[in-house]
Parts: C-alpha cells; sequence; structure tokens
C-alpha cells in the first residue's frame, strides 16, 4: 500500500515545545516539513530550533500565548502574512489542572477554556476554510481519554477534552466531503510536563488520574505521537494511545456518564 502524502504546504503545530507537540514537531521535521511552532515557553523552542538542524526540514518557531483573547486571528494572520499555506494542522496545546472546581481560581479555568477549547475551535475554523477552498488538508486535535470519562477533580480539564473530542468527530464529518481530514489522538497518561503543570504530584486526594502517574503507567509522547501521525495519515477517525485508552473507551462505552464520576 502506497503512503498518502502529506497534504502541500506546512505543518502546523501548537504547544510545540515539549511533550506531545515536540514529538510531533519532530516527526514532521524528519520527513522534510516546514513547522510552525507555536509556544509560550521561547527556551523550549530554542531548543528544538537547535534540534530541528539535525532532522531536516526547516523550524519556524513563535512564541504566543494562545491563551490570551484574539490569539488564534493573530496566527492567522502572521501566517497569512508570511505567506505560508498551511497543510497540516496539529491543534495540541493545552493543559489540565487535577484540583476541584471550586478550588481553581477563576483566571485558571478561563485560560484552561480559553487554550484547549476556544484557540483549538478558531484555529480549525480558520485554517480549516481555506484547506476546504484548497480541497486538501490534514487536521489532527489531541483530546484525551479524560473526555471520554468523567472523573472528580479533573471537571474542567475532562470537559475541554470531551469538547475536543465531540468537536473533532462532527468537524471530521464536516470537512471530509471537501477533501480535509480530522483526526482525535485521545492520550492516556503519558510522560510530559503536564502531569507536573497539573498538579498531580502534590494532589493528596484519590485519583484515578493520579494512581496512573504514580505507577508510571504512562505511555511516551514519542509513541503517542507516531500513533497520531499515522492514524492522521491513514484517515483515522479516532486514534487511542497509550496504557488506559483502550480500557476507557470501553468503560465510557457501557458504564452511563452520570455514574463514572463516582466510579473513578
Ligand atoms: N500528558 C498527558 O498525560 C496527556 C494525556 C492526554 C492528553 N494530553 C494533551 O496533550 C496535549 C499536549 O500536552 P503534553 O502532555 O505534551 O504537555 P506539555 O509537555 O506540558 O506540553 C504542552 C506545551 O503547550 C504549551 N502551552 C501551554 N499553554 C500554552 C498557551 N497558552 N499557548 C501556547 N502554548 C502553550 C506548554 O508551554 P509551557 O511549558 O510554557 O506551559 C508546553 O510547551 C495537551 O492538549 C494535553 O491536554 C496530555
Amino acid at each position: 500500500m502506497t503512503t498518502p502524502a502529506r497534504p502541500p504546504g506546512s505543518v502546523l503545530v501548537t504547544g510545540a515545545a515539549s511533550g506531545i507537540g515536540r514529538a510531533f514537531a519532530r516527526l514532521a521535521l524528519s520527513e522534510g516539513a516546514t513547522v510552525i511552532a507555536v509556544d509560550t515557553d521561547a527556551a523550549g523552542l530554542a531548543t528544538l530550533v537547535d534540534e530541528a538542524k539535525g532532522l531536516g526540514g526547516l523550524l519556524l518557531p513563535r512564541v504566543q500565548d494562545l491563551a490570551a483573547p484574539g490569539a488564534a486571528a493573530a496566527l492567522w494572520r502572521a501566517c497569512e502574512d508570511d505567506g505560508h499555506e498551511v497543510g497540516t494542522l496539529i491543534n495540541n496545546a493545552g493543559f489540565g489542572a487535577l484540583r476541584d472546581v471550586v478550588e481553581m481560581p477563576p483566571e485558571a479555568i478561563e485560560s484552561m477554556i480559553r487554550l484547549n477549547v476556544l484557540a483549538l475551535t478558531e484555529l480549525s475554523a480558520r485554517f480549516g476554510a481555506a484547506m476546504t477552498a484548497r480541497r486538501r488538508g490534514w487536521i489532527l486535535h489531541v483530546g484525551s481519554i479524560a473526555g471520554m470519562v468523567p472523573a472528580r477533580h479533573f471537571t474542567v480539564y475532562g470537559a475541554t477534552k470531551a469538547y475536543v473530542n465531540s468537536f473533532s468527530f462532527a468537524l471530521r464529518a464536516e470537512l471530509r466531503p471537501h477533501g480535509v481530514t480530522v483526526t482525535c489522538l485521545t492520550p492516556g497518561a503519558v510522560a510530559t510536563a503536564f502531569a507536573r503543570r497539573a498538579g498531580v504530584e502534590t494532589f493528596e486526594g484519590r485519583s484515578v488520574v493520579k494512581m496512573l502517574f504514580d505507577h508510571r503507567l504512562v505511555a511516551t509522547p514519542e509513541r503517542v505521537a507516531a500513533a497520531g501521525w499515522r492514524g492522521l495519515r491513514r484517515d483515522r477517525a479516532h486514534v487511542l494511545a497509550g496504557p488506559g485508552s483502550g480500557l476507557a473507551a470501553a468503560v465510557a462505552r457501557l458504564v452511563p456518564a452520570s455514574l463514572l464520576p463516582r466510579l473513578m
């Protein structure tokens, strides 16, 4: 079977300085792609620039906070002004918090929803429209098993990822007739900076999420990104990756959502 070629144009990866996004950027670079790597972490992007020299391709780093108001529009405009046609969009940037909703600072809730939901949606809409016009494009969204299985203490994060999962499947149906592929990658626990930022290590309550990280039931970001990249290339609607992801999908199918938080 011949491998479908990547659509013409650049690969845009959000959250590319670390973890799964960085692994996606490296995969695309090793295929010789021009990668627009967006992240808040300037130092992380600088080290990716160094790594890119040995991988092939061309890395274009862009330091930007995608949770800021108007961020998606600004990124879109910058790509247009620089003449970058984005053929592949990897909507990966996101963060979580293992914390009860009432304990979360309102600004953290806002920023999580802005990044995980709003930026992803607007970027898909803007770049998806251009891809639709060209009748070619790949979009990958990094959802999560947390979006399939509502869990206490992971309430806001899980809800943002339920949005990503649902949005991706419906968007796929809308864009597919126009030649644009949409794939949703739903990893289980992955060994990245995510757990530290989410406060998993310091969380003192009982939680399946904490159990997965504490017991190192985690996948590597490289493995997860490779599964997503393969799924994108094969036009898969949904890619499960990492320990616990198949089980979570099965539990979500069998157990009513209203009962899941107590079970988890
Ligand atoms: N790791 C897991 O267990 C897991 C499981 C399922 C799904 N996911 C999802 O996978 C995706 C990637 O996470 P990861 O595990 O690779 O985490 P990660 O190692 O923390 O990488 C996320 C990257 O996104 C950047 N970022 C955060 N906020 C941003 C913003 N407002 N604008 C632009 N960039 C921003 C981070 O920069 P800073 O370092 O500056 O914050 C970081 O470089 C996320 O959507 C996450 O929800 C992760």
